[in-house]
């Protein structure tokens, strides 16, 4: 048994879940614009199946659910319970039948394929072996089978959450957190951004025709510059500086909040305060 994503898994199911069912607000808004824009690329068509890899909430597997439609199927896969349980009411309370959901490790678990297209929105960072995964995935594919992930690019073309993450390490002492810039070397929400090491990466798993495609586009990173401020405190680089900081983290909170209000306020407009996210399109193709 491959036990080697246990304690991110055990994560994913606990204090992330906890975390992301807070901001889910921000989350799922914030994130569907990009998976929108990838959908119109991918251009799922009536009858395909399509499994969403590390589905979270679920909502891009009922999109695609809705664009496959009846004859089609759309399966989620998620390593959290708790996750997956979330998107299962989800599909209830919104009557989508043909859409599916499963707990299991992407990257060594068995996928339930063959499927036409494999998915996956910021669902693929984190995998403690993710030429495995990538494999593991690629097997599930019918030949021509297409993979298309949506992953970040670097930090500091995520102003949406790096900006927050200079202004924190100003005034913590810094601890690294998981990830880094040029991945793929470690599990993280940066662990992709590198194109050359990602391109290898896939094709050592066996996929060809590999494309990356940049998205940019602004996202809501909060209703208002208290909830920004909160969002920064507990979500992303910055607020991992803040947890591994611990009590030094919380005796500064009065400082950080004054230092994040004013690193924030610009970006503030009538419906809330929104910044700059930029993502990667990686598309690849199981070989015939
Ligand atoms: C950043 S969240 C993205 C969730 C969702 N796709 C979205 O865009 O809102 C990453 C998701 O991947 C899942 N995940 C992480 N490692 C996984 C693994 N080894 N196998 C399956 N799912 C995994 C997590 O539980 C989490 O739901």
């Amino acid at each position: 048994m491959n036990d080697s994503n246990r304690g991110m898994i055990e994560a994913w199911n606990s204090v992330l879940f906890t975390k992301y069912s807070r901001f889910k607000h921000l989350l799922v808004d914030g994130l569907s614009q990009h998976s929108e824009a990838a959908f119109e690329r991918c251009g799922y068509p009536q009858g395909a199946r399509v499994l969403d890899i590390g589905c979270g909430f679920g909502d891009c597997t009922l999109g695609i659910a809705q664009r496959v439609g009846p004859s089609g199927e759309a399966v989620g896969i998620d390593c959290a319970e708790n996750f997956i349980r979330a998107a299962e009411t989800e599909a209830r309370k919104a009557s989508i039948g043909n859409a599916r959901f499963f707990v299991g490790d992407a990257q060594s678990g068995e996928l339930g394929g063959p499927y036409d297209y494999a998915f996956a929105r910021m669902g693929t960072m984190f995998f403690a072996k993710p030429e495995q995964a990538m494999a593991n995935i690629r097997q599930a594919l019918n030949p021509s089978g297409v993979f298309t992930q949506i992953v970040w690019r670097r930090r500091d073309e995520n102003p949406w959450l790096h900006e927050a993450e200079l202004c924190v390490k100003k005034i913590l002492p810094v601890m690294e957190p998981q990830g880094t810039n040029q991945g793929p070397n470690g599990p993280g929400p940066f662990s992709m951004t590198a194109p050359d090491a990602v391109s290898t990466m896939l094709q050592g798993a066996g996929f060809a025709r590999v494309t990356f495609e940049r998205h940019d586009c602004d996202i809501c990173i909060g209703r208002d510059l208290d909830d920004a401020i909160e969002f920064a405190l507990a979500f992303g680089p910055s607020g991992e500086a803040v947890r591994l900081a611990g009590a030094e983290g919380e005796k500064r909170k009065p400082q950080l909040v004054t230092a994040l209000k004013q690193t924030l306020a610009p970006f503030a407009r009538p419906d809330g305060l929104w910044a700059p996210s930029s993502t990667w399109f990686i598309s690849a193709t199981n070989p015939s």
